[in-house]
């Protein structure tokens, strides 16, 4: 049995998730669209960049603070929304919340999510932003808005990559259902989990106490059926300019990934854009976030916040993001993995260690203070010599993408 300490990593934390959690959820949480290959291709686009690091620089003190969406963050992250989380763990949201804030990172809470806005809010000190899927009705979507004006949210962030499910076989094969209930397909995984079951149950199930509806429905069924009949398919900008003005407050976009919708995110006048796949979950085929990044940033990082969301597993990862322009990282199934392994203590290690490797990496790179990373930080494997041995074999070689 491995213990909390013995996992140094998100991979081992995904290892010991898969051993606790029903099959259903922990395909729920790893898997992505069709052949996954946005998944893989968002961490893959990390190992294709490399840090060059400079020496004799004094690195007694690294500095990783930075406003980012009005948040004030002691470590440029943020914890993706993520729907269902008590689904995984019953410590869920608020767990993550707390954690967050104690590393000194921003939290976003989800609209699916199991643990009510409110609820977070009272619970978790640090910057917290919602995420908001829209519907189309916007007398609901007014009085979701409502509801974190009240409790005092730092930011909305609208999620646009959604307005068509995507095609998740995972879920299908495993047998995922919301709530969990069992068929032929999840029956062993379920029998051959019964701690997970039993606390479960004892936690009385969940809700999701975020999805607004008109008539006050808390049963799980309904709300998930209500909620997807419901998702608006026509978000315009006009109306993305709206929102923005009802709120009254930084107003982000997640789940963009052109440049052509940089610039028209930019002439909305929003905050910022999360350039995001929704973790390769929606449209399979598309490239890993990092490699779309720099010219997004070219285009309108004077002008809005960049961020980036997809594939971020390690602290180098983050200073690879930083060093092409992204403002601050998101991470989805690291936190995931670990709640679903071992609750809140779970979190707090995997964000320790994350936290950490950021530190390490600034440090082993010689820059001490995030504002001074930039491109001359990294070099791209894709634009080495032909004839000099490569760590990794991405078949043609391209020319340098940066120049
Ligand atoms: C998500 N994601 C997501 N995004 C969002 O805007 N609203 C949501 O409710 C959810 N729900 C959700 C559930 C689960 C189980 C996962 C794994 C992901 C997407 C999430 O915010 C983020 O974009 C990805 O997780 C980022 O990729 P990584 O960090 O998981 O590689
Ligand atoms: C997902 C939804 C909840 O990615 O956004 O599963």
């Amino acid at each position: 049995m491995t213990r909390l300490h013995d996992c140094f990593n998100a991979q081992d934390f995904a290892q010991v998730a898969r051993r606790r959690l029903p099959g259903s959820l922990y395909h729920y949480i790893e898997g992505g669209a069709d052949d996954e290959l946005t998944v893989r291709a968002n961490t893959q686009a990390f190992e294709r960049h490399q840090l060059v690091p400079r020496q004799l620089r004094d690195i007694r003190q690294v500095d990783m603070q930075r406003r980012v969406f009005g948040c004030d963050l002691e470590w440029p992250v943020f914890m993706a929304p993520t729907g269902m989380t008590r689904l995984f763990h019953p410590a869920g949201e608020q767990a993550v919340a707390q954690e967050a804030a104690r590393f000194g990172a921003g939290y976003m809470l989800s609209t699916m999510a199991t643990t009510s806005l409110e609820d977070v809010a009272d619970c978790a000190t640090g910057p917290k932003i919602f995420q908001l899927y829209l519907l189309n009705d916007d007398g609901l979507n007014r009085a979701i808005i409502d509801r974190c004006k009240a409790a005092g949210y730092d930011a909305i962030c609208l999620t646009v990559d959604c307005v068509v499910a995507g095609n998740r076989e995972r879920d299908l094969r495993f047998g995922l259902t919301v709530p969990p209930q069992l068929n032929r397909r999840n029956i062993l995984s379920f029998v051959q989990r019964p701690s997970w079951g039993l606390r479960y149950l004892a936690h009385g199930g969940i809700t999701l106490p975020n999805v607004p509806t008109p008539d006050g429905s808390s049963s799980l069924g309904t709300l998930t059926s209500y909620f997807a009949t419901k998702m608006e398919q026509n978000i315009t900008w006009a109306r993305v300019e709206q929102l923005q003005q009802y709120w009254g407050g930084p107003f982000i976009i997640k789940g963009l990934q052109s440049v052509a919708d940089a610039r028209d995110a930019a002439a909305a006048g929003v905050t910022g854009i999360i350039v995001s796949n929704h973790g390769g979950r929606q449209l399979d085929g598309s490239p890993g976030v990092l490699d779309l990044l720099p010219a997004i940033v070219d285009a309108v990082g004077d002008q809005l916040e960049v961020v980036l969301d997809g594939g971020v597993r390690r602290g180098n990862h983050i200073v690879k993001a930083l060093a092409l322009g992204a403002r601050a990282c998101l991470i989805g199934r690291p936190y995931l993995y670990a709640l679903s392994a071992y609750g809140q203590p779970g979190v707090a290690r995997m964000l320790e260690l994350l936290r950490r490797e950021t530190e390490r990496t600034l440090g082993l790179i010689g820059v001490p203070h995030i504002d001074d990373l930039d491109r001359s930080a990294l070099t791209h494997l894709d634009s080495q010599p032909v004839n000099r041995p490569v760590l990794l074999s991405t078949g043609a070689q391209r020319s340098g993408a940066y120049s």
